[in-house]
């Protein structure tokens, strides 16, 4: 290795972009950010943002040429661009993750097929693309299923709940006019979930595996809301989700991180064919339920949980460390609870009144990512708490995010 600093090009400019860009400069690298927006969440911390389109191959061309190593934020880029682009470059810095892992993940059909070509557990799944087909593979399938777009997909985007005909020619008609005729959807038997849970792995290129304590996560209408850490699951079950994560990298040969949900059931899904169930003593099942080869929004809670935070272990790989192995602080627990626009909605403001968090002394950490723009749904920040138990972490969190969603001198 040459005895200059790590310039690290990270494709993406948003709050995932930025905290792993801080955690970087504390390992002493350079951090360069490309993203399409100019009002960019990275732009207010991060020195070097180059604002370029995805697909201006010139500007891509000259940020990737500066790098050492490359790493990304987000699933949605188009890999044909980036290949084209650091195949004409005289020493192409490698990609970690690689683009075959993004090209697998960011494609939902790929990402199912591979769980099932490797026998993981996964949730049985059909495929169709445009209305005709569909229509047969609904009714092969049979109602109800979830269908999910393909393709760009996040918080629950693109989702669809479907019970009968009627739920899938509306459906239709949404993704027709919004994708187009050749839309490609993924459907999915809808499971009875007792739990929702994330682990995440760390691997380096030396092929060392190692891994964050298992978090349980509650979602909101699509959405990640709170995670705890340590899960309230049987510790079989943790490890089960643990090794399952590890062995999941492994078969995709991620260099970096690999965010990896798990739904957990008590029983298993209606649908014979195409599952591979993991079943643990208790008769809880465990699935994959999809994958992300980046920190993900249930991480953020190793930002003050643990002893390097999934932002740390990602940067120590980019910089040629190697794969740390994180520890739980303590022995309390923690809770990360997000921040959506609604929150800055109900002030009815555009910087947000923190006052209120005065009263909540578990409260360990408050960001804001800067975002223009409140929306309903849209992440913009997330506080992390501690507690005796993972109630009473999670109560705080609630609590410190209530105090905050009031109208401002209400
Ligand atoms: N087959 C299923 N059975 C039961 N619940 C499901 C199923 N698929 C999705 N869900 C619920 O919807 C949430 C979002 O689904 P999924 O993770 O597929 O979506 P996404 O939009 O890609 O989300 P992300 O923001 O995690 O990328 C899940 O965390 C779960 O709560
Ligand atoms: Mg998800």
């Amino acid at each position: 290795m040459s005895d200059a600093r790590r310039r690290v090009a990270i494709l993406g400019g948003g709050q995932l972009g930025t905290m792993l860009a801080e955690a970087l400069f504390d390992l002493d690298a350079d951090v360069s950010l490309y993203d399409p927006h100019a009002d960019a969440p990275a732009r207010r911390r991060v020195p070097d943002v180059v604002t370029g389109r995805w697909d201006d191959r010139a500007a891509l061309g000259r940020f990737l040429a500066r790098a050492d190593v490359v790493t990304y934020e987000f699933e949605h880029i188009e890999t044909r661009w980036l290949r084209d682009v650091l195949a004409a470059l005289p020493s192409p810095p490698p990609v970690w993750p690689s683009l075959d892992v993004l090209d697998t993940l960011r494609c939902r059909l790929a990402e199912k097929t591979f769980l099932r070509d490797a026998g993981l557990p996964h949730v049985a799944f059909a495929h169709a693309r445009g209305r005709a087909e569909l229509d047969a593979v609904a009714h092969a399938f049979g109602y109800p299923f979830l269908m999910k777009t393909s393709r760009g997909g996040y918080d629950g985007k693109g989702q669809f709940l479907i019970r009968g005909d009627e739920a899938l020619e509306v459906a239709c008609g949404t993704l027709e006019t919004s994708i187009g005729p050749d839309f490609e959807v993924v459907l999915e038997d809808p499971l009875p979930l007792e739990a929702e849970a994330s682990a995440i792995v760390i691997r380096d290129p030396s092929g060392a595996t190692t891994h964050f304590p298992v978090f349980e996560n509650t979602h909101a209408a699509g959405v990640l809301d709170v995670t705890l850490v340590p899960a309230r699951l049987p510790e079989e079950v943790n490890r089960v989700i643990a090794s399952l994560a590890e062995e999941t990298a492994r078969r995709l040969d991620v260099v970096g991180l690999l965010s990896v949900e798990f739904f957990v059931t008590r029983t298993p899904g209606s649908r014979r064919g195409g599952h591979v169930v993991s079943t643990i003593n208790g008769g809880r099942h465990v699935y994959v339920n999809e994958l992300a080869p980046r920190p993900h929004n249930s991480g953020h809670v190793t930002r003050r949980a643990c002893s390097v935070s999934q932002f740390d272990a990602l940067a120590r790989v980019l910089v040629g460390l190697p794969a740390p192995t994180p520890r739980l602080l303590g022995t309390d627990a923690y809770c990360m609870a997000n921040l959506l626009g609604d929150v800055w909605l109900a002030q009815g403001r555009s910087a947000l009144d923190l006052r209120a968090l005065d009263a909540h002394p578990e409260l360990l950490e408050v960001v804001l990512y800067g975002k223009e723009g409140a929306k309903a749904r849209r992440k913009m920040g997330h506080l992390v708490t501690l507690g005796a138990s993972p109630e009473a972490a999670r109560d705080a969190a609630l609590a410190a995010r209530r105090s905050l969603a009031r109208p401002f001198g209400g």
